[in-house]
């Protein structure tokens, strides 16, 4: 495991610091006040110098140093390295459920790193499938309702998302089971669910 016990880049002087501050605050407010553009050419997935450092209070761990990666549209990509090389660490930055620490995460041209958590979760809803190794599923409730719950956070009306989830389920071979509760589905089949 790679440690890190000292941030870098600290800026000269009290005043450089506040007026950097200052900067990037303004620039980031302005940004946030322009509607994001949605950017349909380029590289889908574009990381330059990402920096992942998880600060456990004792000890900063580097979770990631400076990866660049790009992945084009269509391409299949399987992200492979021993245990504890950051694999976990990049796919939760991949899938915007963390940010980086330091360097840019441009998905569909549109940089991830000043994205508000709101954003971020706009993001996972229309842009991002997870299959997880654990199913996430809600237990209490069926696996019609299970599918449906991400168009429901979308805003997708009730009819349109129900018959969208009943042609998903025929799809994974789960069509006789739409009201069955996620423990009684087979397996592979509901770790396709979300
Ligand atoms: N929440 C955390 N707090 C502190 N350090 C962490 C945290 N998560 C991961 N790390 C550290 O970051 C580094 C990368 O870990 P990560 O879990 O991403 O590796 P991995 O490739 O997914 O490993 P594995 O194959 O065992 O799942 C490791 O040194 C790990 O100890
Ligand atoms: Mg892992």
């Amino acid at each position: 495991m790679k440690k890190w016990n000292k941030m870098q880049g600290a800026p000269d002087g009290e005043k450089a610091w506040k007026v950097s501050l200052a900067a990037l605050l303004r620039e980031r407010l302005l940004k946030r006040t322009q509607p994001r553009q949605e950017a349909c050419s380029g590289p889908l997935i574009k990381l330059e110098n990402l920096v992942k450092i998880y600060d456990t209070g004792a000890i900063k761990v580097l979770g990631l140093k400076k990866i660049n990666l790009t992945i084009e549209r269509g391409e299949f990509v399987a992200i492979m390295g021993h245990s504890g090389s950051g694999k976990s660490t990049l796919m939760n930055i991949l899938g915007c459920l963390d940010r980086p620490t330091l360097g840019h995460y441009y998905l569909d041209g549109i940089d991830t790193a000043d994205m508000t958590p709101d954003e971020l979760s706009d993001i996972r809803n229309r842009k991002i499938g997870f299959v997880f190794q654990s199913f996430n599923l809600i237990s209490r409730t069926s696996a019609l309702k299970n599918v449906e719950l991400p168009m429901t956070y979308a805003r997708l009306p009730k009819s349109k998302r129900t018959e969208r989830a009943k042609e998903l389920l025929e799809r994974v071979g789960l069509g006789g089971r739409k009201e069955h509760m996620p423990m009684s589905c087979p397996e592979d089949s509901a770790r396709g669910l979300p």
